[in-house]
């Protein structure tokens, strides 16, 4: 079980942005990285609206895109879902699942591990699985066990990961969107502990590549601390994924 082969930089746009918003921003993402050498991977996550438009009309071998969220079921009487059979059509790369917004707003814990299983059983489109624990979980030192079970629920339906790409992202809860960020040391011991908690649950079945990436009020001046760790395949980042500028340099820095 390999770590990706590049780093991901990942710009989570959640609902911040109307439609007119987010293409102005994609264009002006893709304008601050054309020309520029990356050895980085850029993955932007706008709204469904504005990814099928932006996928069509950003063209930039350098940036990558990828969903918010999908529906676990199949094409049929789902009102208000988005299929995973529209997101193949657009060929994105990447669909973020079990976001901590969309678990404690909308009471997804329940659908993560069917959201898991329909896109890795019937698409190649790589899953990004968010985990985290609480501020109250953190401070009755269960930050382990409450991740831990997430990933077990999450992969529940699933038997074997092999020749699978998958990404998980650790974002604590409480460090979402408030300025505060965890220690590095325990990010990434978190981040050891993930990939050996796959290993050992998948055993001869493991994916073939496995990337652990951080989330939680990364921006332009906190960033730097995650770079060139080995544990730290990537960055998920919202609030600093907003402004082209900040964005851009710590995609192209990291
Ligand atoms: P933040 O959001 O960078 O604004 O904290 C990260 C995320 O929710 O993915």
């Amino acid at each position: 079980m390999k770590n990706l082969s590049k780093k991901l930089v990942i710009g989570n746009w959640k609902m911040n942005l109307n439609y007119k918003d987010s293409i102005s921003l994609g264009k002006k993402i893709q304008q601050s990285l054309k020309g520029k050498k990356n050895s980085n991977e850029v993955v932007l996550l706008p709204d469904f609206l504005s990814l099928a438009e932006l996928k069509k009309s950003v063209k930039n071998k350098n940036i990558y895109w990828g969903a918010q969220d999908v529906s676990p079921f199949p094409l049929g009487a789902f009102t208000g879902e988005v299929a995973l059979d529209s997101l193949k059509q657009i060929s994105i790369k990447y669909v973020l699942i079990g976001h901590s917004e969309r678990r404690q707003k909308f009471f997804d814990n329940s659908l993560v591990a069917s959201k898991m299983k329909n896109v890795l059983e019937n698409s190649d489109i790589i899953p990004i699985l968010c985990v985290g624990e609480t501020l109250a979980e953190k401070e009755a030192n269960k930050t382990w066990s409450v991740i831990s079970s997430q990933i077990k629920e999450a992969f529940s339906e699933i038997k074997t990961l092999k020749n699978k790409k998958i990404v998980i992202a650790y974002e604590p809860v409480w460090a979402i969107g408030t300025g505060r960020v965890v220690e590095v040391s325990d990010a990434v011991a978190v981040h050891k502990k993930i990939r050996q908690f796959i290993k050992e649950t998948f055993t001869k079945n493991s994916p073939s590549e496995l990337g652990v990436i951080y989330g939680g009020s990364v921006d332009l001046k906190k960033y730097s601390s995650f770079c060139k760790l080995e544990d730290v395949s990537g960055l998920l980042i919202g609030g600093a994924s907003l402004k082209a500028n900040d964005f851009s340099k710590i995609a192209i820095n990291f």
